[in-house]
């Protein structure tokens, strides 16, 4: 008998199963899949860790899970710089001085400032009615037209003019030099890849893959208690109707060059190009790079696309409709006897990996009560 049936070996299943093991109660985890990992997979192709569900750069300003996630990787000193192409222009990410300072040939935080505020002041926007407005009425037309129109139609699959004001609630404008995405603490990408994380913290728990809970607890009762990472709809077998998300489609390939475009992550602004971001996995690593050069490389290009029942769920649609169906859906998780239900899927939520892990570290603290 096991105290535990996690279902799912992301990293909320695998840090749950982990803490609980640790402490003595048995975990039995099942994977649908035929690996380990959840969406922060990656798979070694030729050498190259490459991020199979999508890039995950591991950011955070916890220090609990920044110790935490070191005992299971060593993390390279990777900074996330991302770069945006509209036509044959290439701008830095996020917005900064680098960025303005190339769109209009200006030095000064203060020429920047100025700049912004007239366009802004320009466009007379008292109320904004929509995305396309609010965002206008946060940046100006030239930052808008050039780096966030086409890519925010091309993720939502709809006009800016049609999508609601809320989407966007600030839009960070940074009047520095300084191109690092993000402004945690820590940052870096594991030497090695994500995947071993997973296979460290499941070391010594039973596993299945290829394993679907709902077929599984058809013939079995071996467990006291489940913690459910999967879809919360469908734990319901969909009975208030289905929760929506947006999902992502990518196309891989191997490039015979060195290097495709000098950097991970470089997003696709115009709306004619039809894929939002191309990924080049090898950027993620360098220190592989500088001890072993490799003359080919792996990209792959991301499309934002529809999601539909049995397409790969990615992110939750935080609109009116899918918030209170899934408050809904987790007043009957409530009463459900039993069952913790946790992870992105389970709570309907995008939830970055270190936010994942504390809330796995939670949840098993106050199982065990702590
Ligand atoms: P996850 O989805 O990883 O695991 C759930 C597991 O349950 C899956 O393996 C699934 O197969 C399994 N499962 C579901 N139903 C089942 C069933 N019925 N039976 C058996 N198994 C079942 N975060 C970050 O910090 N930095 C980043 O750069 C990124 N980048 C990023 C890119 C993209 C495209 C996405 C969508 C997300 C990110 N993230 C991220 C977020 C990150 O992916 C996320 O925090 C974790 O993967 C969530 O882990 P979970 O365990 O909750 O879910």
């Amino acid at each position: 008998m096991y105290d535990y049936l996690v279902v799912g070996s992301g990293l909320y299943g695998a840090v749950f199963a982990r803490e609980m093991e640790n402490a003595g109660k048995r975990c039995l985890v099942l994977e649908k899949r035929d690996h380990i990992g959840g969406n922060i997979y990656t798979e070694e192709v030729d050498g190259i860790h490459v991020h199979k569900y999508g890039a995950h750069i591991f950011h955070t300003s916890n220090e609990e899970v920044w110790k935490y996630i070191n005992k299971y990787a060593e993390f390279n000193n990777y900074i996330n710089s991302p770069v945006a192409v509209y036509g044959d222009e290439l701008y830095n990410l996020p917005f900064n001085m680098n960025t303005f300072s190339k769109l209009w040939g200006i030095r000064t935080p203060a020429e920047a400032k100025a700049k912004i505020a007239e366009q802004i002041a320009d466009l007379h926007i008292t109320d904004p009615q929509n995305l396309e407005e609010q965002a206008l009425s946060l940046v100006g037309r030239d930052v808008y037209e050039k780096l966030i129109k086409g890519y925010t139609e091309k993720q939502w699959g709809r006009d800016c003019k049609d999508l609601p004001a809320f989407i966007i609630k600030r839009l960070p404008l940074r009047f520095t030099y300084n191109n690092n995405y993000f402004n945690d603490v820590y940052q870096g990408i594991p030497k090695g890849g994500y995947t071993q994380i997973i296979e460290k913290l499941l070391e010594n728990v039973d596993v299945m893959t290829e394993t679907d809970f709902f077929e599984y607890r058809r013939e079995h009762d071996n467990f006291k208690k489940i913690v459910f990472t999967g879809m919360i709809d469908e734990y319901f077998d969909y009975r208030l109707g289905h929760l929506e998300y947006r999902t992502v489609r990518f196309e891989t390939e191997r490039v015979e060059d060195a290097s495709y475009q000098g950097n991970a992550v470089v997003n696709y602004t115009a709306k004619e190009v039809p894929y939002t971001r191309i990924i080049e996995h090898k950027h993620f690593e360098p220190e592989l790079e500088a001890e072993k050069p490799k003359d080919y490389t792996i990209i792959s290009r991301e499309y934002s696309t529809e999601w539909k029942p049995g397409i790969e769920p990615y992110y939750p649609v935080n609109d009116e409709k899918n918030s209170k169906l899934y408050e809904a859906y987790r007043e009957l998780a409530e009463k459900e006897e039993n069952v913790i239900f946790g992870g992105r899927l389970g709570q309907y939520k995008y939830y970055d990996m270190d936010k994942v892990i504390d809330a796995a570290l939670a949840a098993a603290r106050k199982e065990l009560g702590k």
